[in-house]
């Protein structure tokens, strides 16, 4: 089967492990195992994992993980959720369970490739919903009333999104849930980025407890900074979950039970967790917002959510030339613009340690200050 490369995986595959300092990551400063269960108060639980049989254990995942994911939301009960290898899992095992050759399917742009390459590789038509920097990085939803079509199966959103940082409120996540039950399509929502908010005391639904028709992914490796365990769910309709049950029994049998155990445990500590985390992006978003400010010749239209930024550059070279040369001269790690078919920007991501985005960020201003 055709499939088009998956730039940004490639391109940090390439060049994560040798930099001095990686501020283009996704993930929320993820935990060392031995700090997460002295953070989570559970420093016996590997004591206690000895006496776990290592079956292939609950196939849909445990009771008690799936309780802990479904109450992160309103509606939602452990039978609405399924447990998967990441939201990349997740997003996979969705499409692999709805898209057909001849299918319509909605993806915004730009985005995280999986989204609008790999229904194209299922024989999908995808047409491509424009995120504009002039609206906030926010799609225009008369131009996706437009973009549907009698054979549309599925319309993709990313909320908060990669790579911009911009986030849908609940008006406009209401209107396209409309939109996708008035076309009897489906409505992906991928929300691996869920919770990671910059402004105090925001808050926006689910796209699961706002419309039967969605269907949504989440994820342990960013809010919860458990990126290594590789768990992800889908949450949605009974039916949507038996049909992607009825897939992932040919890709999946189940997820692994430690995996599952430290999931477990971290949703019983997810008030922490969420503390940790959303000081840590709060703070280094302020440090990002004032790097910006003073350069310029990097722009931006200030991301609201998650733990990435797209940066526009005015340099007079390629977004591929620039990174390739903060590596080579300043061992500093971003993501050009080209891996997103967008060669004006860069995707910096603010979820590492504060020292590491100030160290890359001084980097990055020595690198542009010799440019100039
Ligand atoms: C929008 C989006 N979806 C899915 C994923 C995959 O996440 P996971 O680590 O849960 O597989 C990522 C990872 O960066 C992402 O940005």
């Amino acid at each position: 089967m055709k499939i088009d490369p998956f730039l940004v995986e490639q391109y940090l595959g390439a060049y994560e492990d040798s930099v001095d300092l990686n501020i283009a990551e996704t993930c929320v400063d993820p935990f060392a195992l031995g700090e997460f269960l002295k953070f989570a108060g559970r420093e016996d639980f590997l004591e206690e994992l000895k006496a776990l049989r290592l079956t292939y254990g609950h196939i849909e995942g445990s009771l008690n993980l799936r309780e802990g994911i479904a109450e992160l939301y309103d509606f939602m009960k452990p039978e609405n959720i399924l447990v998967a290898g990441g939201a990349i899992g997740a997003n996979f095992l969705v499409f692999y369970s709805f898209v057909e050759p001849g299918d319509t399917v909605i993806s915004i742009f730009p985005a995280y490739q999986q989204l609008y390459s790999l229904p194209k590789s299922f024989g999908a038509t995808v047409k491509l919903l424009p995120l504009r920097e002039e609206n906030q990085w926010l799609p225009d939803l008369n131009e996706l009333s437009d973009l549907v079509d009698s054979k549309t199966k599925l319309i993709v959103v990313n909320n908060p999104h990669n790579p911009t940082g911009s986030l849908l409120g609940a008006d406009d996540l209401k209107q396209i849930c409309a939109i996708a039950e008035e076309a009897d399509s489906f409505l992906l929502c991928d929300e691996t980025y869920r919770g990671l908010y910059i402004r105090p005391k925001q808050s926006i639904p689910s796209a699961a407890d706002l419309s039967q028709k969605a269907i949504v992914t989440g994820s342990f490796s960013k809010s919860f900074s458990l990126t290594g365990i590789r768990l992800g769910w889908i949450a949605g309709g009974r039916d949507v979950i038996e049909q992607c049950k009825a897939h992932r029994e040919y890709t999946t049998i189940s997820n692994g039970l430690i995996d599952d155990a430290l999931a477990t445990l971290a949703l019983k500590r997810k008030q922490r967790i969420f503390k940790r985390n959303l000081g840590l992006i709060r703070t280094n978003h302020l440090i990002l917002s004032q790097w910006v400010e003073d350069e310029p010749l990097i722009q931006w239209i200030p991301s609201v959510a998650g733990s990435v930024a797209f940066l526009k550059h005015s340099l007079k070279m390629p977004s591929a030339d620039l990174c390739l040369r903060l590596i080579e001269e300043k061992g500093t790690l971003l993501v050009p613009g080209s891996c997103f078919d967008m060669d004006a920007y860069l995707r910096i991501g603010y979820g590492c340690k504060t020292e590491t985005l100030k160290s890359g960020l001084s980097r990055f201003k020595d690198f542009l200050n010799s440019y100039r």
